[in-house]
């Protein structure tokens, strides 16, 4: 019995300091391993700081080299003022799709009750805010609103570059009705305006229904005529002169949705800073397929031909094919037809000789 606790005396005796010290050494690794890895987290993070500048910096030396279209590209603000029904998800789908890759913002201008029109202090408001908001530069702002000019509403505005797409407008008609009534594969279980009527655009066209009037053609001439009051009134011919000025003058480009292929590889010839990369998601992606419209029949000839006799449609299918042949003018100067079918981008066709002073 006495020889035990003895045994334990001397076991502790010297064990414990021995435990000690372990102790202690354990606890002064993990306090080095400790202060390693925040230096080691110091590192990372230096060498991802580096690498990120180094990127972006051998990013505008691409631009340089290449002689691609290269402007102060991170003050470009862009507005896709997209016309309804001309398979502007899909395109706006893009911009979403590649604004992570390009480094640019895209926003979406939601107006009150889908109006087309701001009013004068929101036309205002509008301008400055995009003008100032540097954050968010460079942008590309896409809303459903026809063209508003920047230039008159004063000083220290940004001159922001259009662009839109254009669809024959009967086309075009045809399947907002049916949008109204069916809905579409984007948004399949909302309800639509009109949901539940049965009636075929034909038919409504035989009766002289109030969603087949003609007059409700009347939407690409005041999407690009802009927030004059004229440009809003069917009919009138000052409008088409007006969209046909702004489309060649304040427009970059303005494509096709029976072309969209060809408009997004004009895009990105043109504004690489946005869209490199575009042709290729476009062709390979899921955005080669638009948007469709559930059960939209085929019209028949003589609905065809009733429309074709209407005024409006008469001055809305003239500014589609001014368009037409606009985008087509554009085209065929930025690429050359391959014999497989391909466009081929040009490559730069002018020079700089004869430099004086030496
Ligand atoms: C636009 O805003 C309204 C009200 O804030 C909202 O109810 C509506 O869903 C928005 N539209 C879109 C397309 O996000
Ligand atoms: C523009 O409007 C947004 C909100 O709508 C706001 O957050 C932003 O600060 C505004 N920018 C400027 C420069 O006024």
């Amino acid at each position: 019995m006495t020889r035990f606790p003895l045994k334990q005396w001397l076991l502790s005796s010297f064990l414990l300091p021995i435990v000690i010290i372990m102790l202690l050494y354990i606890q002064s690794e993990i306090n080095r391993l400790d202060k390693s890895r925040v230096n080691l987290e110091l590192v990372v993070q230096r060498l991802e700081t580096e690498r990120f500048k180094k990127a972006s910096l051998s990013n505008e030396e691409i631009w340089a080299n290449t002689g691609e279209v290269t402007p102060n590209s991170d003050e470009m603000v862009v507005i896709y003022n997209r016309v309804p029904k001309t398979a502007s998800t899909s395109f706006a789908g893009i911009a979403y799709d590649l604004c992570l890759k390009n480094h640019f913002n895209v926003l979406h201008l939601n107006v009150t009750k889908n109006s087309h029109l701001l009013s004068l202090p929101d036309q205002m408001r509008f301008a400055q805010n995009i003008s100032k908001w540097v954050a968010k530069k460079p942008a590309l702002y896409h809303g459903h609103i026809a063209y508003l000019d920047f230039s008159k509403l004063g000083e220290g505005l940004i001159k922001p570059i259009y662009i839109n797409i254009i669809r024959d407008p009967l086309e075009r008609l045809v399947s907002y009705y049916y949008f109204l009534r069916n809905g579409d594969d984007f948004r399949p279980h909302l309800k639509r305006r009109k949901s539940g009527n049965k009636e075929s655009f034909d038919e409504c066209a035989e009766k002289d229904g109030k969603d087949c009037d003609p007059e409700n053609l009347w939407m690409q001439i005041p999407f690009f005529c802009g927030h004059a009051a004229e440009c809003w009134y069917p009919g009138s011919n000052w409008a088409l002169e007006q969209a046909k000025y702004n489309l060649v003058n304040n427009y970059l480009v303005v494509g096709l949705t029976e072309e969209l292929n060809d408009f997004v590889a004009v895009l990105e010839a043109v504004l690489p800073r946005f869209f490199k990369g575009a042709t290729h998601l476009y062709g390979t992606g899921r955005k080669s397929h638009l948007r469709k419209t559930f059960n939209k029949l085929p019209v028949s000839e003589e609905t065809i031909n009733k429309f074709q006799d209407s005024p409006i449609w008469k001055l809305e299918n003239e500014f589609y094919q001014f368009a037409k042949y606009h985008f087509h003018f554009i085209k065929k100067r930025t690429f050359a037809l391959l014999k497989d079918g391909h466009l081929q981008q040009q490559p730069s066709q002018f020079s700089f000789e004869k430099i004086r002073p030496r």
